[in-house]
C-alpha cells in the first residue's frame, strides 16, 4: 500500500490547474480557470477549476472534486492508481507501508504472477513482430485478418511459438519462478517436464481495467477440428473470468465520453470495431455477462448497448441473460447484425460512416426487441403468449424508474396486442411483492426516530442525482436544473429538509473550526426549589455546537450520503486540532467530492450563469455565524417536529382509537416545543406541513 506519506506529500504538491491542464485547454477567468468540460460535448464551457481550493467543477455534468477526482473521472484511474500517476508527474518517491507477513506473501505471490504475465505479453508480442517464426506465421495471419500494426500493438497481441517450451524456457532463463508461471496457466508441468499451453496460437493479452495482464486467449491457427478453437488461461489469483471484461482497458475513456459501451462476444468483434473507428467496445468472451462485469460497466455509463451475431440460436441464449442488466439500473439496447455476420466481419466490410449508420438505425430497445423477436414464435400459441406476457413484465419490473416502466408497458401492450391494464396490473402485483419484501427488511433495521428518513427523491424534485432514478437514492450530484426557477418557491417546499441538511454541511465546512458565542438553555432550581429555564452564553466551535445539537435531538441526517459527509467532517475536526478547508479538501473521499463541490463551488455557478447579475439569486446571508448556525438547527428542529405533529394529527383522523389521550397529550407537548422554536427564532412560523 501506498504510504499516507507519500499521499500528503502528492496532494500537498500537485496543483489542480496543472494536473487538468494536461488534458483541458484552460484559460484564466478571473481566480479561476475555465474550460470546455472533458465530460460532455459542449460548446460554451461550463468547466471551473479555482486553484484557491484546489478543486474543480463541471457545470455541464455535476461533477466535481480535488485533482484525484478528476484523473479517476476522467482517465478512469482508481485512486492508487491516481495518487501514483500524480507521484510520478511530480516526481515523488513513493513509499510503501509495512505490510504483515502474510499480506507480504499474498501481494508478492500476486505481483510475481502479474510480473510473469506481463513479461510473457512482452514475449509474445516480439516473437510475433521480430521473430522469422511469429512474422511468418503469426504476423500473417492478423494480416490477413485486416490487423494493421497500430491495432497489434493497441491490443498488445502475440504469437506463442510452436516449440512445446519457448515460453517457458525464455522466462526461466530470465529468473521467473517455474511456481508462478505454473499458476498463471502459462505453463503446464507434467512430470519434470514443463511445457507450454499456448503453443503455436496467436495470443490476445486479457488486461485489467488499469492495463495490467491477467491472462491470455490463444487461437488455433488450423482448421482442426477436433481443437479448440480458443485456449484460454485458466481461472488464478489474479485471472478471474467473471470479473473482467476483453478490451476494457482499451475501452474506458471512450465508454465515458461516449456515454455508451458495446457489448460483444468476441477477441476479434472487439479488435475490428476498434479498426473501424469505435472504441466503447468490449467482449464477455463467449458467455453470458456476470453482475460483476456489469458493474465494471457500470462505473463508466449506464448505457450498454449489445451486438448480436446473426443467427437465432444464439440470441434466443443472450436474451436470458440481459435481464441482470436492467437489474443494476442500467439501460439495455441491443442490434442484430444480418445473418452469417459478426461485429467483426461486418466491421471489416463496411466503412466506419456505415458501420456507425448501421448501429443507428438498428439498436432498438430491449424490451421492444425480446417482444418483437419472441412474439414471431409465440402468435399462434396462447399458452406461449401468456408465458411470453409474464416474461416481459418480468423484465420491466426489473427496471428501476417508475416512468420508463410506464413506457414500456405501453409499448408492449402495442407489440403484444394486449390491453395496458392487463399488463399494468401484473406489473403492480410483481412490484408489490417487491416493495413488500423491502419493506419487511426495513422495519427490522428501523431506529425510533427514522420516521424522518427522506424518501428517495422522486422525479422532478430538486434534490439532485438521477431523478429518472429513485433507486439511485439521494444525490450522485446536486443537479441544477438549467432553469434558474429552481429557487422558486413551490420546488423549494419539496425538499425543505434536504435544505437543511445541505446547510449543516456547508456550515461546517466553511466555517467548522470558527469560535462563537451560543446561547446554552438548561433548568435550574433556585434558592426556592423552583426549577427555572435560564441560558447562558458560552463559547463552542462551530462544528461542537452542531454536533452537540444534533446529539441532543437524536438527529441523524436522513440523506445518508449527507449523513456520511457530516460524519466525515466531525472526524476530521476531531482529529485535527487546525482544521483547513484546504487540508480537508486534500483528503476529500471520491464519493464524497461531487456534492462537496456542489457546495463549494455554488458562487462559481452563479458566475458562469451570469444569474448573479441579473439578481435571480439574491444572496442573502445571515448577519453572523452564530445566527446562522443557530437559525440552521432552530428551523431545522422545528421542521421535524411539526412533521411529528403532523403525523400524530394524521393518524387521529385516519385511525381513530376509542382512547387518544395519549395521542392527544402528545400532539400537545410537541405543540409546546414548537412554539418554543418558534420563539427562539424571533419570528412565528408557518407549519410546512
Ligand atoms: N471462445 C472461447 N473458446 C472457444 C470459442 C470461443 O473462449 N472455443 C470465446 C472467445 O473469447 C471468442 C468468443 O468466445 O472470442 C467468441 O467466439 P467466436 O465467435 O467463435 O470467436 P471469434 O472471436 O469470432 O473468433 P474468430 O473470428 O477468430 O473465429
Ligand atoms: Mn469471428
Amino acid at each position: 500500500m501506498i504510504s499516507q506519506n507519500t499521499i500528503d506529500t502528492v496532494f500537498e504538491t500537485a496543483r489542480v490547474e496543472e494536473v487538468i491542464g494536461d488534458f483541458v485547454n484552460l484559460k484564466r477567468a478571473g481566480s479561476n480557470f475555465k474550460g470546455l468540460s472533458p465530460f460532455s460535448d459542449e460548446r460554451s464551457p461550463s468547466f471551473m477549476v479555482s486553484p484557491a481550493k484546489g478543486i474543480w467543477k463541471d457545470f455541464s455534468t455535476g461533477k466535481g472534486g480535488n485533482s484525484v477526482k478528476f484523473l479517476m473521472e476522467h482517465s478512469q484511474f482508481t485512486y492508487p492508481e491516481a495518487i501514483r500517476y500524480l507521484a510520478k508527474k511530480y516526481n515523488i518517491q513513493i513509499e510503501e507501508t509495512e505490510q504483515t507477513d502474510a499480506e507480504k506473501a499474498n501481494t508478492d505471490i500476486r505481483e510475481s504472477m502479474y510480473l510473469v504475465s506481463e513479461f510473457a505479453a512482452k514475449y509474445f508480442h516480439d516473437t510475433l513482430l521480430n521473430s522469422e517464426e511469429g512474422k511468418a506465421i503469426g504476423l500473417s495471419y492478423f494480416k490477413e485478418r485486416g490487423f494493421t500494426n497500430e491495432t497489434i500493438k493497441k491490443f498488445n497481441l502475440g504469437y506463442s511459438p510452436e516449440t512445446w517450451d519457448a515460453l517457458t524456457k525464455e522466462a526461466l532463463g530470465k529468473g521467473y519462478k517455474l511456481e508462478f508461471l505454473e499458476s498463471t496457466g502459462l505453463t503446464i508441468a507434467r512430470e519434470d517436464r514443463p511445457f507450454d499451453r499456448f503453443k503455436g496460437r496467436v495470443m490476445f493479452p486479457i488486461q485489467s481495467m488499469s492495463g495490467r495482464v491477467l491472462g491470455f486467449g490463444g487461437r488455433i491457427l488450423t482448421n482442426d477440428k477436433k481443437a479448440a478453437k480458443y485456449l484460454n488461461s485458466p481461472e488464478s489469483d489474479i485471472y478471474h473470468k467473471s470479473k473482467v471484461l476483453y478490451g476494457i482497458f482499451q475501452a474506458k475513456q471512450s465508454i465515458a465520453k461516449q456515454n455508451n459501451c458495446y457489448l460483444v462476444e468476441g477477441y476479434t468483434d472487439v479488435i475490428q470495431f476498434n479498426q473501424a473507428g469505435i472504441e466503447n467496445v468490449v467482449a464477455s468472451s463467449g458467455t453470458a455477462l456476470t453482475p460483476d462485469q456489469i458493474r465494471l460497466v457500470n462505473r463508466l455509463t449506464k448505457n450498454i448497448t449489445v451486438l448480436f451475431d446473426g443467427d437465432a440460436a444464439g440470441l434466443r441464449a443472450s436474451i436470458r441473460g440481459i435481464d441482470l442488466i436492467l437489474e443494476e439500473g442500467m439501460n439495455v439496447r441491443v442490434c442484430a447484425f444480418p445473418d452469417g455476420e459478426d461485429p467483426d466481419s461486418f466491421a471489416r466490410k463496411n466503412s466506419h460512416d456505415d458501420l456507425v449508420a448501421y448501429l443507428e438505425n438498428n439498436s432498438k430497445d430491449f424490451i421492444q426487441f425480446k417482444a418483437s423477436i419472441l412474439m414471431g414464435e409465440a402468435k399462434n400459441d396462447p399458452i406461449k403468449k401468456a408465458d411470453l406476457i409474464r416474461d416481459m413484465v418480468a423484465s420491466i419490473s426489473k427496471i428501476p424508474d417508475r416512468i420508463q416502466r410506464e413506457v414500456y408497458i405501453q409499448e408492449c401492450a402495442r407489440i403484444m396486442d394486449i390491453s395496458e391494464q392487463v399488463l399494468t396490473s401484473t406489473l403492480a402485483q410483481l412490484i408489490q411483492k417487491d416493495i413488500a419484501e423491502t419493506n419487511k427488511k426495513q422495519k427490522q433495521e428501523q431506529k425510533p426516530f427514522e420516521v424522518f428518513r427522506n424518501q428517495p427523491p422522486k422525479a422532478g424534485t430538486f434534490s439532485g442525482g438521477d431523478p429518472e432514478d429513485p433507486r439511485t437514492g439521494p444525490p450522485e450530484g446536486y443537479d441544477y436544473p438549467e432553469d434558474p426557477g429552481y429557487a422558486g418557491e413551490q420546488v423549494q417546499k419539496v425538499d425543505i429538509l434536504y435544505g437543511f441538511e445541505r446547510k449543516i454541511i456547508e456550515i461546517l465546512l466553511l466555517y467548522g473550526s470558527v469560535v462563537e458565542d451560543f446561547e446554552d438553555v438548561f433548568l435550574k432550581a433556585d434558592e426556592e426549589g423552583n426549577v427555572k429555564e435560564v441560558s447562558e452564553k458560552r463559547k463552542y466551535k462551530v462544528f461542537e455546537k452542531i454536533y452537540l445539537s444534533l446529539q441532543e435531538d437524536e438527529v441523524e441526517l436522513s440523506n445518508t450520503l449527507f449523513q456520511d459527509i457530516y460524519n466525515n467532517i466531525i472526524d476530521f475536526y476531531n482529529q485535527n486540532d487546525a482544521f483547513s478547508l484546504d487540508k480537508y479538501l486534500m483528503h476529500l473521499q471520491p464519493e464524497f467530492a461531487q456534492e462537496v463541490t456542489n457546495i463549494l463551488m455554488e458562487d462559481e455557478r452563479l458566475t458562469i450563469h451570469n444569474w448573479e447579475g441579473q439578481n435571480i439569486f439574491p444572496k442573502h446571508k445571515s448577519e453572523t455565524i452564530e445566527q446562522n448556525v443557530s437559525e440552521t438547527i432552530f428551523s431545522m428542529r422545528w421542521y421535524l417536529v411539526s412533521g411529528i405533529i403532523a403525523e400524530l394529527k394524521n393518524s387521529l383522523l385516519n385511525d381513530p382509537k376509542e382512547d387518544n389521550s395519549e395521542v392527544l397529550s402528545m400532539v400537545i407537548d410537541y405543540s409546546k416545543l414548537l412554539n418554543n422554536f418558534s420563539k427562539k427564532l424571533g419570528r412565528v412560523v408557518v407549519p410546512y406541513h
